[in-house]
């Protein structure tokens, strides 16, 4: 199974969320773990550090994303000129691949300081993932991870942050066998199929957006949460009880 975390927000993280990640991941065959962006509340540098040191530690390969969170805030010149280098310090390349025996997970940098938000994919970052779906193999779960989702139905914080040329990049996308779209950002779960909102020839493509998994920052009284993912393409979203300090599944 694929865990889908999203949004840690180092910096405003709840130690009981995190305590009880490790100790699902420990009571269940997690093979893989995609996490789509804020990693940190502010670009810190121990923020990031404690990231990768929580990551690490649950001993599963994980892949992540940069968050609009993940770009310094306040420091101009890092701003504009070495956005991640805090970021790179620590996870290295801003997009990667990784690949288990069942998933095969393509992350994109839709990070510009420019469209802090909103976020941006470019037409040469379109077309390498439509390279590396070409060639990804044929017998596992493709999903490319990326912060901002490409469809968002709430109306809201971060309604109109859909990267641009999402429409250009499904129509290439679809052709190759992509199972989903992982993304944070919005700090609510959601499945939709953008197939029928973007009237794409292939018979589905999911958005699937997972709450912040363990940060104070919640919103529209969503409660932290993460989804899980089955090699079948079966979705679950998990969610955390506060009285018991686990997460539990979501019934639907
Ligand atoms: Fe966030």
């Amino acid at each position: 199974m694929l865990v889908h975390l999203s949004d840690l927000h180092f910096g405003a993280e709840k130690q009981e969320c995190l305590l009880a990640i490790k100790q699902f991941c420990e009571k269940h065959p997690v093979e893989i773990i995609a996490v789509s962006g804020d990693l940190t509340q502010r670009a810190r540098r121990n923020q990031f550090l404690n990231c990768k040191t929580f990551l690490d530690g649950l001993n599963i390969p994980y892949l992540v994303v940069p968050g609009n969170h993940d770009i310094p805030l306040y420091h101009i010149w890092n701003r504009i000129f070495k956005p991640f280098s805090g970021y790179c310090s620590f996870f290295g390349k801003t997009e990667n691949i990784l690949e288990t025996a069942n998933f095969y997970l393509i992350g994109v940098n839709s990070i510009r300081p420019r469209y802090h938000t909103k976020g941006f994919i470019s037409l040469a970052q379109l077309n390498d993932v439509s390279e590396k779906l070409k060639y990804a193999p044929e017998n596992k779960l493709k999903l490319i991870v990326v912060h901002q989702p490409f469809y968002v139905v709430h109306k809201g914080h971060g309604y109109k942050d859909c990267p641009q040329y999402a429409q250009t990049a499904l129509e290439q996308w679809c052709k190759y066998d992509l199972f989903g779209l992982l993304h944070g950002h919005l700090h609510l779960t959601g499945i939709y199929d953008l197939t029928k909102i973007y009237r794409l020839d292939a018979c589905s493509i999911f958005d699937i957006h997972s709450g912040t998994s363990t940060s104070w920052r919640l919103r529209q009284q969503e409660p932290n949460g993460f989804n899980v993912i089955f090699k079948n393409g079966c979705i679950e979203h998990y969610v955390f009880d506060e009285e018991n300090s686990e997460f539990i599944l979501r019934k639907t």
